[in-house]
């Protein structure tokens, strides 16, 4: 079978680097962007630029990233993650590349500098001119307080959960990274990504450039199936449940 083959890759493979995306992440409850039902189906993104300069903006994103806070509270790993973590235990991947903000990872046991967060986190908050962290807590005490999205206690710019928005940098430290575990990995696996969303897309053409091996496991077709040597187009809890472990 297709997870009989997986195995097999993994077995042979002696340096394995995942890259995940949301579809990893549905079976904890949290929705992907994509899928039907999935966030962009209900609202559209709030851009960078129009967070910067509008203060109903800033509003809009808060009250939404509010309204997701106890699917974010409450969500655990699931068997995607659990296997990630179990294998990252083995010895056999060195860090995970997510776009997820959802810091499940984190939560399944890899340590917090194996997680290269491509998109940020949304489980925290910082200011856009300085960088001061602050929790979502505080931002919903302002907010309860003000009806607004806070500014910074120390510089006064906008506070935005910890999250890369469309129109705004990639963080340049994990992007390096990400591309020297890309080029260094002899298997990536592409797990739960509709792989449309660049830069990001680009690491697992970036592992095959440098002659790692690429699966994709998505319940859906990417534009990059063709240049993978195994996809699994099947339920991420299912294919991944048996590399769960103890
Ligand atoms: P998408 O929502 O684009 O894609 C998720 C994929 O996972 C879809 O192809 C689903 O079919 C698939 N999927 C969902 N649940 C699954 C399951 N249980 N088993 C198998 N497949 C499943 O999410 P991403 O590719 O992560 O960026 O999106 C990339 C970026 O777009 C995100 O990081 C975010 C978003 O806009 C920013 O916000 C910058
Ligand atoms: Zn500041």
């Amino acid at each position: 079978s297709a997870i009989d083959r997986l195995g097999d890759m993994i077995a042979e493979a002696s340096v394995v680097v995942p890259f995940t995306g949301a579809g990893i992440s549905t079976e904890s409850g949290i929705p992907d962007f994509r899928s039907p039902g999935g966030l962009w189906s209900r609202n559209q993104p709030i851009p960078f630029d129009a967070f910067v300069a509008r203060q109903d903006a800033r509003d809009e994103a808060w009250r939404r990233r509010f309204a997701m806070e106890s699917v974010f509270k409450t969500a655990r790993p699931g068997r995607g993650h659990r296997a990630l973590a179990n294998l990252y235990r083995a010895g056999k991947i060195p860090a995970v590349l997510t776009q997820n903000i959802d810091n499940l990872h984190q939560a399944s046991g890899f340590a917090e500098h194996d997680v290269v967060e491509l998109h940020g986190n949304t489980t925290y908050a910082r200011c856009i001119g300085c960088g001061k962290r602050y929790e979502i807590d505080w931002v919903k005490w302002c907010w309860d307080r003000t009806g607004h999205a806070p500014h910074c206690t120390a510089c006064d710019e906008p506070v935005k959960t910890a999250t890369i928005s469309f129109g705004q940098a990639m963080p340049e430290a994990e992007m390096h990274r990400a591309a020297e575990l890309a080029k260094q990995c002899d298997l990536m696996l592409a797990i739960g990504s509709s792989l449309v969303v660049w830069p990001a897309a680009g690491l697992p053409i970036t592992a095959k450039n440098s002659g790692a091996k690429l699966v994709i496991i998505n319940n859906e077709s990417t534009d990059q199936d063709e240049l993978a040597d195994l996809v699994i187009r099947y339920d991420i809890g299912e294919v991944l449940g048996p590399f769960v472990g103890n």
